[in-house]
């Protein structure tokens, strides 16, 4: 039997109507990314009192990261990477935020009962970025890290012919995963597809990610700052 076009390997109507009438298959969904996000409830006040702080760091040239950066940053201040370390009131309220959103998350992905998220062991490093106009960060990772988060305080001016300014970029972890594209996997949904997750930042927001995720961001357009504190963590 002949289906469709043998010489060009192509399958035809016959073989196609066949699919539609086999009711015994079982599509499963593997490899899935886990992205969490979390709103820190009414944070005006918080990013208000971070705002001011950081500007005042930015302004006076203190506590600016001295270490290498490993990505092309233009136009950002990046602070001393131990900023959830410090005791003033805003970070220690956000430092709670963050740790307990991070710590359930992390027990709720691995199913771990209370005794055993009681024995986590979480290491941060965490800094922030005060992105002028034209800013950017180019896309990587974060070694070394089990997850990664970023804090929205200031998404900074937002302009309608500028959509792009400021988005937070993540890739496909699958690199294979764009080999071949065709009718056949071009229109994959949810977790399936194949297109890059792109999150607006809004102020109070928390995204926290897998570590391994490539991920940018792209450039800032507009007047005052974007300002974002990010982190990695590591258990021990
Ligand atoms: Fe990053």
């Amino acid at each position: 039997m002949v289906l469709g076009d043998s010489k060009k390997g192509r399958l035809g109507l016959p073989f196609f109507m066949g699919v539609f009438m086999q009711s015994n298959i079982n599509i499963g969904m593997h490899f899935a990314v886990p992205i969490v996000r979390v709103s820190y409830p009414s944070p005006e006040a918080l990013n208000r009192d971070l705002r001011d702080m950081f500007l005042a760091w930015e302004k006076d040239g203190v506590y600016k990261t001295l270490q290498p950066v490993p990505t092309n940053q233009v136009n950002i201040y990046e602070s001393e990477w131990a900023l959830l370390d410090r005791e003033e009131p805003q970070i220690r309220s956000l430092r709670k935020f963050i740790m307990h959103s991070l710590l359930h998350s992390v027990a709720k992905l691995n199913n771990l009962d209370q005794t055993a998220s009681l024995k986590l062991k979480p290491n941060i490093h965490s800094w922030v970025h005060l992105t002028s106009n034209g800013g950017y960060v180019s896309q990587h990772n974060h070694p070394n890290a089990s997850w990664s988060g970023i804090y929205f305080v200031d998404p900074g001016e937002s302009l309608a012919e500028s959509k792009d300014s400021g988005l937070v970029k993540f890739a496909t972890p699958n690199p294979a995963i764009k080999m071949h594209r065709d009718a056949g996997n071009c229109s994959l949904q949810g977790p399936l597809s194949h297109n890059t997750l792109v999150i607006q930042p809004k102020a109070g927001d928390l995204v926290i990610f897998p570590s391994y995720l490539m991920h940018e961001v792209s450039p800032y357009v507009g007047s005052g700052r974007r300002i974002t504190i990010a982190f990695n963590c590591w258990f021990t």
